[in-house]
C-alpha cells in the first residue's frame, strides 16, 4: 500500500540549532502510529513540517502522492483543510466561537450546509463525551473539555490524515480513552492515517506501531513496538 503522508529526509533547524537531521516517516491509510521522544526532541516540529505549517530546510513532504512542501501557502492551506485534521499541543480553538461552532468549521469551510454541519459536529462531540458543553464558548469550558472539542474538530470531516500532538495530555484516563478510541476508530472505519504524539506508554499501546524520535532522527519500525516505547520514556 502506498503512503498517504510521507516525510523524506526532513531537516529542520531553528537558527543555528538543528532539530531534525533527516527524518523519514511514512503513514499508510488506516494505521495509527505513535511518535515518541523526549521533550525537545522535535516531535511538534516534525508534525508542523508534515502539516505544511513549516517548510523543511531540506527534504520532501508528500501528501496523497503529490509533493506538498513546495506548494503555495494558499494551496497548502486548502489541502490541509480537506485532507488533514490537526490537534495542536496547545489547544487552538477559536475562543469567540462555541465548541460546536469550532467543530463545524472544517465542514462549513468546505461547503457543507449549516444544518448538516451542526448535526455532524454534535454527533462527534457526543462520541467524545462533551455534547453537554457544545453550546458554551471555549472560555467557559475546562482545558480537557476544550481539548476534546479540538479532537472532534480534527475528526469531524473524516480527513485521510490526522496529526495529533499529545491529544490526551490534559485528560484523565477515562476521557483519554474516549479520545484514543475515536482516533483508532477513524483509522479502522474510515482508513484515516493517524500520527499520535505522546509520552505515555499507555497511550502508545493503542497504536499499531511506534517510532522514536531521538537525536534528530527516527528509530523504530514495524510491530507493536512497546520496546521502542519503553526506551522512549526510560522505562
Ligand atoms: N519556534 C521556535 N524557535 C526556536 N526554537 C524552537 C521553536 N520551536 C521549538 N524550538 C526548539 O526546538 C526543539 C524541538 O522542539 P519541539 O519540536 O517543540 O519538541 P517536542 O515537541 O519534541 O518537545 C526544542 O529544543 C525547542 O526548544
Ligand atoms: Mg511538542
Amino acid at each position: 500500500m502506498s503512503a498517504v503522508l510521507e516525510g523524506r529526509g526532513l531537516r529542520h533547524a531553528y537558527g543555528a540549532t538543528p532539530v531534525l537531521g533527516g527524518v523519514d516517516l511514512a503513514l499508510e491509510p488506516g494505521e495509527v502510529v505513535a511518535l515518541l521522544g523526549p521533550s525537545g526532541s522535535g516531535k511538534s516540529t516534525l508534525l508542523h513540517l508534515l502539516a505544511g505549517l513549516l517548510r523543511p530546510d531540506a527534504g520532501e513532504v508528500w501528501l496523497a502522492g503529490e509533493r506538498f512542501d513546495p506548494l503555495s501557502e494558499r494551496r497548502r492551506s486548502d489541502l490541509r483543510l480537506r485532507q488533514m485534521g490537526f490537534v495542536f499541543q496547545l489547544g487552538d480553538l477559536v475562543p469567540e466561537l462555541t465548541i460546536a461552532e469550532n467543530v463545524e468549521l472544517p465542514l462549513r469551510l468546505t461547503g457543507v450546509r449549516a444544518t448538516s454541519a451542526r448535526a455532524q459536529a454534535l454527533a462527534m462531540l457526543d462520541r467524545l463525551g462533551v455534547s453537554e458543553h457544545a453550546h458554551k464558548r471555549v472560555s467557559e469550558v475546562s482545558g480537557g473539555q476544550a481539548q476534546r472539542g479540538a479532537v472532534a474538530r480534527a475528526l469531524v470531516h473524516r480527513p485521510p490524515v490526522v496529526l495529533a500532538d499529545e491529544p490526551t495530555g490534559s485528560l484523565d484516563t477515562t476521557t483519554g480513552e474516549l479520545v484514543l478510541e475515536a482516533l483508532v476508530d477513524a483509522a479502522t472505519a474510515q482508513g484515516t492515517a493517524v500520527l499520535l504524539v505522546t509520552h505515555e506508554l499507555r497511550v502508545a499501546a493503542w497504536a499499531h506501531r511506534d517510532v522514536l524520535l531521538r537525536d534528530g532522527s527516527v528509530l523504530g519500525g514495524a510491530g507493536s513496538g512497546v520496546a521502542v516505547a519503553a526506551t522512549a520514556v526510560g522505562a
